[in-house]
């Protein structure tokens, strides 16, 4: 199994999040910049945000951090980079335009430099006449020049394949579409529509929380206690079942001396889908960019894709998906 067509990405969900994250303006800052500096220099070549990021009075705050490391860094390498942004489709934001006041500001934050647009999530399960259009504003963005690429976010197969028909219309192509995937989501035949319809129409298959969270790169014998109350919950209801998992992912990253969250990004790219790696301090870029060094063989994806499968427990996933 050969990775070197699938990049690594990396997330900023934590950046500004102190609810899940705890994250803390004053300590967290200086350590991200140079996680962000770190991720960029080593190779990851897309970085993810939303302009839900940062929660409470920090909304945007996300944007804001990226906008400023991205003040220091050269233009022919923002060039190489995709800065991608997502933006929420709150209910209040309706119609053709309503998702174009929140483009103005995400952009003022990212200083002018959101190459992708990507609607963060479906509105079909509780406003379904809604996404045709917020996706026709986003071409309409598109159209005006204003960004280079569209990508969708927790859309299932049949409103993916509608959404990309009403763009392929216009003459617009959808470039990505972001979903939960890693080896604690559970295997299903939607997931494996979505992929046959991406490689189908060239569309980039992003998968969000490849570490579900940080579980896969804990080692069988630690028990660790996150910050945060929310991620406590989670670890103690998932770890217990994911042992022997979690044993795997240790036992083939000896062979390459990589570590578990490795051997869980690679297994990831070895589906044909680009991680987008949450990261919150330089060690943690600098082990994805090493991981874009070395491939899983076929045997070793094979018996992660069978532990997988074997798995009492799965990450939960996000209450929006479409159909
Ligand atoms: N479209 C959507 O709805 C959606 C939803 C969720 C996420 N996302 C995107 O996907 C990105 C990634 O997902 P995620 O942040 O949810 O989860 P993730 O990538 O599965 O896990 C991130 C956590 O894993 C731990 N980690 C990362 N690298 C590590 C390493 N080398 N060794 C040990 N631990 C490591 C860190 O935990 P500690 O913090 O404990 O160090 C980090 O915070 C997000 O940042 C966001 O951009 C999108």
């Amino acid at each position: 199994m050969e990775n070197k067509e699938v990049g690594i990405g990396f997330g900023t969900w934590a950046w500004g999040n102190k609810l899940v994250w705890g994250y803390e303006p004053e300590t967290d800052d200086i350590l991200l910049k140079k996680t962000f500096f770190n991720a960029i220099d080593g190779g990851l070549d897309l970085v993810d945000t939303a302009d839900s990021y940062g929660t409470g009075r920090l909304f945007g705050q996300s944007e804001k951090l990226i906008g400023n490391f991205l003040e220091e860094l050269p233009k022919r390498k923002i060039k190489k980079i995709t800065v991608a942004t997502k933006l929420a489709p709150f209910p209040w934001r309706i119609g053709r335009h309503g998702l174009h006041k929140a483009f103005e500001e995400s952009n003022k934050r990212l200083k002018g430099n959101i190459k992708r647009v990507q609607l963060h999530w479906s509105t079909y399960r509780y406003a379904p006449w809604q996404e045709e259009q917020l996706i026709n504003g986003l071409g309409d963005l598109y159209q005006q020049g204003l960004i280079k690429e569209i990508g969708l976010s927790n859309t299932g197969p049949k409103r993916l394949a509608f959404l990309y028909q009403q763009l392929k219309k216009r003459g617009i192509k959808i470039h990505s579409i972001q979903m939960q995937f890693s080896l604690l989501t559970k295997p299903s035949l939607e997931d494996e529509t979505i992929k046959n319809i991406c490689k189908k129409n060239n569309i980039e298959y992003l998968a969000y929380s490849p570490l579900a969270l940080g579980l896969l790169t804990i080692p069988t014998d630690k028990l660790p206690k996150p910050l945060t109350f929310l991620r406590q919950k989670l670890f103690q209801r998932i770890l217990p079942k994911t042992k022997e998992l979690r044993k795997l992912l240790n036992d083939i990253g000896k062979k390459y001396s990589a570590s578990q969250a490795q051997v869980a990004l690679n297994w990831v790219r070895s589906h044909g889908a680009k991680p987008i790696v949450g990261i919150r301090n330089p060690f943690q870029a600098n082990d994805a960019i090493a991981a874009l060094k070395w491939s899983l063989t076929k045997n070793e994806k094979e018996r992660l894709d069978f532990c997988r499968s074997e798995c009492l427990i799965n990450m939960p996933q996000n209450p929006f998906i479409s159909p």
